[in-house]
């Protein structure tokens, strides 16, 4: 991934004290802040449910592809690199497990995802508070989500996820969410209906800060994992070093190879998305691979945007 230093960080809001992150501010006529209408699918007249966050490497437009290669029933649904859910979320709209566990080695959105399954109204009410602009923006950037409570840590998250440039989750070698702000005109940064579903959906859910090895061992036959690391990118690019210096670089690609071999013995079933190139092709040789072609759907260069080949990888 790139990184983008900004050093240019204007000061903190002049007008901006914790009171903003605690008290909620009635901005619109009903008190929804920025929020524009509800177009989501709805069932019953409920919102079903869908990711409240965009995600680098969003799996939303491959799922045509990914879900007829899960089985039809689940027991145990498996997430291990969950980022937004995007699978997740299609099959909890089709009632495809019994129970899923989601994990994932970012902190700060696992805390997010367990403060909108836990405490979603009080989510809301900051969210409703909290206004758009570039001051206020970068102000909240500027506090530390490990020092706010779990409900700030995820409002703070799904506006900076809203209202940042692209929908990008990036942070410098510090750990601290460095993207800039985005040039959005109105930013949904509030959807009362998605925030709820997502809520009900996630009641049952295990949600784990983990390694992916780690919630492995759980696995038993009839339940489900579905993989989707980091990308191998495309050797030769400028983000082929950052990606080795990520943590999931070739060593834990090949851990992950080892994992699945691990399932695929113990009668797990498990399936696998990556890019497509060489060290993936030779990772996984042996393994059933399908080569699908799909979008990249973030990217800061329009061009970078064009159809890119993918290989799901099934065991
Ligand atoms: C490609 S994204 C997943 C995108 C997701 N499927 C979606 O639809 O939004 C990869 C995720 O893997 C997580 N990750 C990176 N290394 C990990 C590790 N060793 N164990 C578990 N999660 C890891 C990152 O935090 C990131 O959320």
């Amino acid at each position: 991934m790139t990184t983008v230093d900004h050093a240019n960080q204007p000061e903190l809001h002049p007008e901006f004290h914790p009171e903003h992150i605690l008290t909620p501010v009635l901005l619109g006529v009903d008190g929804q802040g920025s929020v524009q209408g509800v177009d989501q699918e709805t069932e019953g007249g409920r919102a079903l449910p869908r990711a409240f966050l965009k995600w680098a490497g969003g799996k939303s437009q491959l799922l045509p592809k990914i879900l007829p290669r899960l089985p039809k029933r689940i027991g145990t649904y498996f997430e291990p690199f969950v980022g937004s859910g995007a699978v997740f979320w299609a099959l909890a709209r089709e009632g495809r497990f019994d129970h899923a566990v989601l994990s994932d080695r970012n902190a700060e959105l696992i805390t997010s995802y367990r403060a909108i399954r836990d405490d979603v109204e009080d989510v809301i009410a900051l969210l409703a508070g909290w206004s758009h602009s570039e001051s206020f923006y970068y102000a909240l950037r500027a506090r530390d989500p490990e020092a706010m409570s779990p409900v700030e840590a995820a409002a703070r998250m799904i506006h900076l996820n809203h209202t940042g440039f692209n929908g990008l989750y990036r942070v410098n070698k510090s750990g601290l969410f460095n993207v800039p702000f985005g040039r959005y005109k109105r930013p949904r940064t509030l959807n009362k209906p998605v925030l709820r579903a997502a809520s009900r959906a996630l009641r049952t859910v295990d949600l784990l800060v983990a390694d992916f090895e780690d919630v492995l061992p759980a696995a038993r036959p009839g339940d489900a994992v579905y993989f989707d690391p980091p990308y191998v990118p495309m050797s030769g690019t400028a983000s082929f070093t950052a990606y080795e210096k990520s943590g999931f670089g070739e060593p834990a690609q090949r851990r992950l190879v080892l994992a699945l071999e691990d399932l695929q013995r113990r009668g797990v079933h498990a399936l696998l998305s990556n890019s497509d190139v060489p060290l993936t092709r030779e990772l996984y040789q042996g393994l059933r691979c399908e080569k699908v072609q799909a979008r990249r759907a973030i990217n800061s260069r329009a061009d970078k945007r064009g159809p890119v080949s993918e290989l799901l990888v099934s065991v």
